[in-house]
């Protein structure tokens, strides 16, 4: 009895400083009744049980299964030496935790990287029915670095033959040699059917390479891509390369995803890309060389890739992104888990006045997590008009699509979307008329003195304006991801409020608007204990 009491008291200690977000490291998550219930636990995205997490890595499908890999230091909360951690799901929201996949040895820490299904048995890995699976990933040898060489990034390769459960490293590891450039990293490789052999993109300091083999093996270099394309705030980090289809047409273009390791659009990090054709061996920009596209406008999605082998019968590219940013990753306050993902999203282009854009949306899977709704008929909002009582859910883990539409007239200054609690935080999203952009505004939302790069305003330029306006908006807890302009304008980021977010409104500023329509979801959570 006595011990079942201390118990019972030591287990409602941990669930209150849970809530305070005062887990201690070496806390047995799995358990406890308050699984992924911690103070800014997100409860629809990925997020590791404990540790450090950066960006997604291995992404790949087989047999129905979705695996996410990830860049994971197990004994800390802040960036060390890289493992690739690894989840899997069928439908890329519900997670299943498996052990690590890939450990340091003594070529290195394993950085990023991808990996595919060796369906034609190219490396001659596969020794069963089962396909083999070959993660291509970075070694990164810190023996080297410290010893102020320039060659202590190279590449290797990892087989599994039991659907990715264990995996073994390849024993002529590395399968490239660094050529002397310290930023030597993070392969992304793909099959080109066209040419019949498998193509690796990798970031180099400034540009990308790209280089091609028959086995994973042996690669040999094709090309170079980048020196004087784009933008170079930062060194060039997890590309992606391949081929997307142009929505209401059979045609379709190559897209190159880079991410930036400093000198995003609203600071830090952030992910660009550009349009083109490739051929096998060389990638062409369509558009010019000093055009930058941005993928997110927020702070936080970065080293975002897309899912390798999804079945032709889907024909979907799924992308998933680190929602996060190095300007301050390292620092946020959440325990005993650091950083979590972006929800998946399908890609495609989309022809607009400017040229083809990338356009984004939340996979169709995401209806699934929809709990209660609430339909709300029109209204004006002059000011700011509070809807809390009019949803039955505490609007911080919900998804809505809200439409507004205003007369030239009377045409607000600034209109959108507020949370907010009792403490006076909120985060406020929507549309800058007057200076044509789409904003999300964190200034007030809470916890931010662990970075002087935290608070606020990001903006996002509009494509184009008219006299109404769609959000497509996904909270949850800690992170919200804005859809406007039908995905082509995209903003994700975090925030930390002291206390949950519960209050919902509208509002206006310097006019009015109406809101036309508004869906609104609960969204469920997908962390069930184990
Ligand atoms: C991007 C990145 C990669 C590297 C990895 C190391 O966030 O810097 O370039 O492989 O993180 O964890």
């Amino acid at each position: 009895m006595y011990k079942l009491a201390t118990s019972l008291a030591l287990l409602g200690i941990m669930f209150f400083s849970c809530q305070q977000g005062e887990t201690s490291k070496e806390q047995p998550t799995t358990l406890l009744s308050d699984y992924y219930t911690e103070h800014h636990r997100p409860q629809a995205h990925f997020s590791p049980e404990k540790m450090w997490m950066n960006d997604p890595n291995g992404m790949v499908y087989y047999e129905g299964e979705y695996h996410l890999f990830y860049q994971h230091y197990p004994d800390g909360d802040v960036w060390g030496p890289m493992h690739w951690g690894h989840a899997i799901s069928t439908d890329m929201l519900h997670w299943e935790h498996l052990p690590i996949a890939l450990y340091p040895d003594s070529l290195g820490y394993i950085f990023s990287g991808s990996a595919v299904v060796d369906e034609n048995n190219t490396a001659g890995f596969q020794t069963g029915e089962e396909k083999a699976l070959v993660a291509i990933y970075t070694y990164h040898d810190t023996a080297g670095e410290k010893a102020g060489t320039n060659d202590f990034q190279t590449q290797g390769i990892a087989y599994s033959n039991d659907k990715g459960r264990t995996w073994t490293k390849y024993e002529g590891n590395p399968v490239i040699p660094s050529p002397g450039i310290k930023d030597f990293r993070d392969p992304k490789v793909f099959w080109h059917e066209e040419s019949s052999q498998w193509v690796m993109i990798l970031a180099v300091k400034d540009r990308v390479h790209l280089y091609q083999s028959a086995n994973l093996k042996e690669w040999t270099f094709a090309s170079e891509f980048g020196a004087d394309q784009g933008s170079h705030g930062g060194v060039w980090e997890c590309p992606d390369l391949f081929e997307l289809p142009i929505e209401g047409t059979d045609e379709t273009r190559w897209l190159m995803i880079v991410s930036l390791g400093s000198g995003g659009p609203n600071g830090g990090s952030g992910t660009m890309y550009f349009v083109g054709d490739f051929d096998g061996s060389l990638f062409t920009n369509a558009n010019t060389a000093d055009e930058v596209l941005w993928l997110d406008y927020g702070k936080d999605n970065y080293a975002g890739v897309t899912w390798s082998d999804v079945p032709e019968a889907d024909g979907r590219r799924i992308f998933l992104g680190w929602m996060s940013n190095w300007q301050y990753a390292t620092k946020v306050p959440t325990r005993p888990w650091r950083s979590a993902m972006t929800l998946p999203r399908v890609l495609s282009f989309v022809q607009t006045e400017g040229g083809l854009r990338l356009k984004q949306a939340v996979v169709a899977e995401m209806e699934g997590l929809r709990g209660l709704k609430s339909d709300l008929g029109a209204r004006e909002v002059a000011g700011e008009l509070d809807q809390t009582g009019e949803i039955e859910f505490d609007p911080d883990l919900s998804e809505m699509k809200v439409h507004f539409r205003w007369e030239a007239e009377t045409a607000p200054q600034t209109l959108g979307i507020m949370l907010s609690n009792a403490l006076g935080e909120q985060v406020k999203l929507g549309l800058d008329l007057a200076g044509g952009q789409y904003f999300v505004d964190r200034r007030q939302a809470g916890k931010m003195d662990f970075s002087e790069a935290f608070p606020g305003l990001h903006l996002a330029p509009a494509k184009q304006l008219s006299n109404e306006m769609t959000l497509e908006v996904f909270w949850d807890h800690a992170s919200v991801e804005l859809l406007a302009e039908e995905g082509l304008t995209v903003m994700t980021d975090n925030f930390f409020p002291n206390e949950r977010f519960t209050k919902l409104a509208f509002f206006t500023e310097g006019g009015k608007a109406e809101m036309t329509q508004a869906e609104l979801y609960q969204l469920e959570g997908v962390w069930a204990k184990p």
